[in-house]
């Protein structure tokens, strides 16, 4: 009998261990494979657009394969802008740039286990690591960390109610942390409610979540009550924190492009934000085609430099990011086009990690050589003080930084004012 057992115990290790390995084998063919640019067209959905004034036919009518790893390189615009020296990151990116030459691509460990990598190797790597603030020695040690499970999750959000051909036009995917309920809440009420506009144009809303701390109050039964009600929260397993909104991003884009693929348009931001969706629409609406399909649009910071004070919240390390920031957009809010998501995810993978979200983005995008479009209109460091106040200059924006729930109701509702004339 025991040794009855015994077999049975091997074979069924075997034939786990059997399944493992032919995982391995499919990922790793998976990521080499050779980008096979598969134009289909997509006649339900061009014909659905089909508006005699707006270019957008022709972008529609060409789906890129977003499934697969492509066939990657690293622009020359992100090592202009990103010099070779003796800090960390920089190395780290200087190596990556080596081995996508040699399209040599690593694959980065299970999340469970990815946090045991060697505090060991950051410690010889990094000659004041322990100096770090310990968040950012937190940062360091998850840096590889790639793919946290779900733990609310909205498979169905991009699928049509009515079974008939219903894209996506924007996606808004809003940052906001466990707590932040009543912002959530005066979004969908004001400038994220989900609906379709102009008879087409379907805007859908996602709000993206990591845990809250075990230190801080219990709302998980809330939190799930809300996801039942609104089904617009992911909610991944993760601890919530300024330094893990690049994870936050990367999981969203793996997320986008399993369940949501034919998204046209993306924004990414906070979520006490003010968006004139209207606005942000016709904007959008009225692209060539060709901007359309390569948008990477907000509010342009040119030249920032990392802040060296280790009290800010942004503090960086000179040992660990020695050099300028390339071009990028405030992540208070920004737009990608649908069509480089597959991209953005796959060199994602390449890009180390950095702890600032939206510099991530934009040296991605940077690696990908998409420039960042800047547009007057996205306001994220806020309009003057008389500004504030005013329904007009409002009106006339797409995006404005910091508004609180109340504030946001008011402007929404008298931006909608039929007695508002500007
Ligand atoms: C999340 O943070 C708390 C402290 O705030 C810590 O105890 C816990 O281990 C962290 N979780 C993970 C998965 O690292
Ligand atoms: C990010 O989340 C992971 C997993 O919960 C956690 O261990 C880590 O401490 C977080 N990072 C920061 C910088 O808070």
């Amino acid at each position: 009998m025991r040794a009855f057992q015994s077999l049975i115990a091997m074979v069924l290790l075997a034939s786990l261990l059997l399944i493992f390995l032919s995982t391995l084998h499919l990922e790793k063919t998976h990521s080499h494979r050779p980008e096979q640019r598969e134009i289909r067209t997509h006649k339900t959905a061009a014909e659905k657009y089909n508006t005699t004034t707006t270019p957008f036919t022709k972008q529609m009518s060409i789906t890129s394969p977003r499934h697969e790893f492509l066939d990657l390189s690293i622009s020359h615009g992100l090592t202009q802008a990103i010099p070779q020296n003796k800090a960390f990151w920089n190395r780290l990116l200087y190596s990556a740039v080596e081995r996508v030459e040699k399209q040599d691509f690593v694959q980065h460990p299970l999340w469970s286990n990815c946090r045991q990598v060697n505090q060991e190797r950051l410690k010889t790597n990094i000659h004041d690591f322990t100096s770090y603030p310990s968040v950012f020695q937190d940062f360091l040690t998850g840096m590889n960390c790639r793919s946290p499970p779900l733990v609310v999750n909205q498979p169905n959000k991009c699928l049509s109610s009515d079974a008939g051909d219903d894209p996506t036009f924007l996606l808004f995917a809003i940052k906001s942390r466990p707590g932040n309920f009543e912002q959530r809440q005066s979004v969908r009420e004001t400038w994220g409610r989900e609906r379709v506009f102009q008879t087409d144009l379907r805007v859908r809303t996602l709000f993206l979540l990591g845990k809250s701390s075990p230190n801080e109050p219990d709302i998980g039964a809330l939190l799930s009550l809300e996801a039942e009600t609104y089904k617009d929260i992911l909610q991944w397993d993760f601890n919530e924190s300024l330094l893990n909104l690049t994870l936050k991003m990367t999981a969203f884009l793996q997320w986008t492009l399993k369940n949501c693929p034919h998204v046209f348009f993306l924004f990414s931001g906070d979520d006490d934000v003010f968006v004139n969706t209207p606005a942000l629409l016709s904007y959008l609406q009225a692209l060539e085609p060709s901007k359309a399909s390569e948008l990477f649009v907000g509010h342009v910071i040119s030249t920032a430099v990392p802040l060296r004070d280790s009290k800010s919240k942004y503090y960086i390390p000179l040992s660990f990011y020695d050099g300028p920031y390339p071009s990028y957009i405030g992540g208070g809010g920004f737009v990608i086009s649908g069509s480089l998501l597959p991209r953005l995810y796959s060199i994602s993978h390449v890009i180390p990690f950095f702890p600032i979200d939206d510099v991530y983005t934009g040296m991605c995008l940077k690696a990908l050589g998409v420039s960042p479009e800047p547009h007057p209109g996205f306001q994220t460091f806020d309009v003057t003080e008389q500004g504030r106040e005013n329904l007009c200059v409002h009106k006339g924006l797409i995006l404005i930084h910091q508004r609180s729930p109340s504030e946001l109701k008011k402007l929404w509702k008298g931006i909608h004012s039929p007695l508002l004339t500007c």
